[in-house]
């Protein structure tokens, strides 16, 4: 069972390294798992992320991979040899595949990203495909299991749905979280820390809520607290 703090991935959106350095200063002991996406990585947050991992903190690198396998297994193993947690892929078969070979051996975690929550059904038909979104989350969710995909990022909303289609151990992992009364910002589904902790989230994606907050570690302890109360109801 994991501590309710080790739950709660705080998204280190922010421009620049140094930024990010003094959010994570400012924290402190209260948050232990960042993730990095686009936005720092290419603003060298990828040697940061590998210092933040050396400190012994938790790093989910978020860059959503997608290309021909041998690309996908080799760019997974340099990831896994920064000696991150979590990396997510797109859920396509043989991205899911390479990536698995990638991570061999490590302790990184791989994620499929089944369907981007800013597509619906009209975006997917613009794209090609001939499935509604629940149809397509759906499939590419049982591909995963399949292939030994270690978790999902989904919505918590489809969290409990998604529960019963993948193996147990694999976790779900949910961003569009916001604290009761906070802004929900560009997130359309968005659940509080803890009704997700309820609908059967393992992990909380938390950006804004505690990166644009008047005081962070105030706004991360709340949530970790919000986690702790629901994780207790849960058993
Ligand atoms: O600021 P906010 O809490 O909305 O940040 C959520 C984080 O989770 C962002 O880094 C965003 O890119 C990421 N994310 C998301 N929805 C997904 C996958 C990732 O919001 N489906």
């Amino acid at each position: 069972m994991l501590e309710p703090r080790e739950r709660l991935i705080v998204a280190l959106d922010v421009a620049s390294v140094a930024k990010a350095e003094a959010l994570v200063v400012r924290l402190g002991a209260s948050v232990c798992f960042y993730k990095i996406g686009y936005q720092l990585a290419f603003a060298g947050g990828l040697s940061f992320a590998q210092a933040l991992a050396d400190a012994g903190n938790q790093v989910f690198i978020d860059m959503k991979l997608h290309d021909i396998g041998n690309s996908v297994a080799r760019g997974v193993e340099s990831i896994a040899r920064m000696g991150a947690t979590f990396l997510t892929v797109h859920a396509y078969p043989q991205t899911m595949h390479a990536a698995v070979e990638g991570r061999a051996g490590s302790r990184l975690r791989i994620l499929a990203v089944t369907v981007l929550t800013s597509y619906d059904d009209s975006d997917l038909a613009a794209a090609g495909y001939d499935f509604t979104v629940p149809e397509l989350v759906a499939e590419r969710a049982g591909q995963a299991r399949d292939i030994g995909v270690d978790g999902l990022v989904c919505s918590a909303e489809e969290a409990s749905e998604l529960r019963p289609l993948i193996r147990p151990g694999m976790v779900l992992v949910t961003p569009g979280i916001r604290p009761a009364g906070a802004d929900a910002g560009d997130q359309k589904r968005v659940m509080t820390p803890g009704a997700a902790i309820k609908a059967g989230a393992d992990y909380l994606v938390v950006g804004r809520p505690i990166v644009a907050a008047p005081d962070p570690k105030v706004a991360a302890e709340a949530i970790v607290a919000e986690i702790a109360a629901a994780q207790d109801k849960r058993g």
